[in-house]
């Protein structure tokens, strides 16, 4: 525990730790506690106490890939797929400005209904409100995403999943691994700030593989890592799979905060279906950023990526108030600025 205890304190201090001591962290419940404490420490000095909330739209549940453990895939014959209008868009964000949210963050299966011209409107007409644009849309060409970045998208949200390779293809069948790292390069050559982060407990996923996960976000300098934990959905060839663990997603969380201590990392959705008040917990253990759904009517119910997702019976406007109360009731404010990832002044 000893040298556990030196090896959180070395990456409290330089914000580096070799492979070998994440791993060894990342398999310690013993060191959970002072891993979260130190994480909370470091997202304090460098991000601040502020919670930056992001207004999630998940426009369509039209899918044309195949994972192994998401309800959306298109072999799911049992979700009801919708596809909202451009028009229903908008006006959820325009609800989402209204709820004082300062960015929504576009979210959907790969819906190729969605071509770059179409969606590209859609973000215009976003970007008129004064809002910060996310886009989550899965993997298009360098062209596609230039011309979202000149409509006006700020960032884009893509998870690699796990980054071993062969776990990957494995649970992405028909997927590359090498086009998702290409797609995070394009993005990052675009000028989007780039989130990407975790499936924990994947099968076949090692600890020394996310260990490697936390090591690739630092190389590509993640802007933003979300991660949650495995929820098996029955509908899916993962079903009877154990669920990924929560503890281990928590120290996991807490890693990244002290080995990229400007990251925008969410308390994700995941993490509170697993455990109840579980985003407070994580807000408390690095975390810096809460996604509520600002989805409406069946297509909140229908966005069913695993099952018994949190909040799909309340309002967006109940999420609201929810979400700024618990806030404050952990001693932390609402941020009222659009968010963009804290850099680090260099030299001087
Ligand atoms: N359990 C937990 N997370 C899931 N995702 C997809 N299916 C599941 C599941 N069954 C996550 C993936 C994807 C993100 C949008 O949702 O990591 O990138
Ligand atoms: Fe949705 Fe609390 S955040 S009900």
């Amino acid at each position: 525990v000893g040298s556990l205890e030196a090896r959180v304190r070395q990456a409290e201090e330089q914000h580096r730790l070799p492979r070998e001591a994440i791993t060894a962290l990342l398999a310690a419940p013993e060191a959970e506690k002072s891993l979260a404490a130190a994480a909370d420490r470091v997202r304090r000095a460098f991000v601040g106490d502020g919670v930056h909330l992001r207004g999630l739209i998940e426009f369509s549940n039209i899918c044309r890939q195949d994972c192994m453990y998401c309800g959306l895939r298109r072999e799911n014959g049992k979700v009801k797929r919708y596809r909202l209008s451009a028009d229903t868009i908008v006006e959820l964000a325009r609800k989402a400005k209204g709820y004082g949210y300062q960015t929504v963050v576009l979210q959907s299966g790969e819906d190729i209904y969605f071509t770059a011209e179409r969606l590209a409107a859609i973000v215009r007409r976003i970007k008129a409100l004064d809002l910060a644009v996310t886009l989550s849309v899965g993997e298009r060409s360098y062209e596609e995403y230039a011309l979202w970045r000149a409509a006006g998208a700020d960032r884009y949200l893509l998870r690699i999943e796990t980054t071993d390779e062969v776990v990957y293809e494995r649970w992405d069948p028909g997927m590359a691994y090498a086009n998702r790292v290409r797609c995070l390069r394009d993005l990052r050559a675009l000028g989007y700030e780039v989130g990407t982060g975790t499936l924990v407990g994947l099968p076949g996923q090692s600890l020394a593989s996310i260990a490697d996960d936390i090591l690739f976000y630092q190389r590509i300098d993640a802007d933003m890592v979300g991660i949650g934990p495995l929820i098996p959905n029955p509908d899916t060839p993962l079903g009877k799979a154990a669920p990924g663990d929560f503890h281990l997603t928590r120290r996991m969380v807490s890693l990244l905060r002290l080995l990229l201590p400007e990251a925008n990392i969410p308390a994700t959705t995941a993490m509170e279906t697993m455990v109840p008040h579980g985003r407070e917990l994580i807000l408390a253990s690095g975390a810096n950023v809460v996604m509520p759904n600002v989805t409406e009517g069946d297509p909140r119910r229908n966005y069913a990526l695993y099952p018994g997702k949190v909040c799909v019976a309340d309002t967006p406007a109940a999420c609201r108030s929810c979400m700024s109360g618990r806030i404050r009731a952990m001693g932390r404010f609402v941020a009222k600025d659009k968010g963009f990832r804290h850099h680090r002044q260099h030299g001087g």
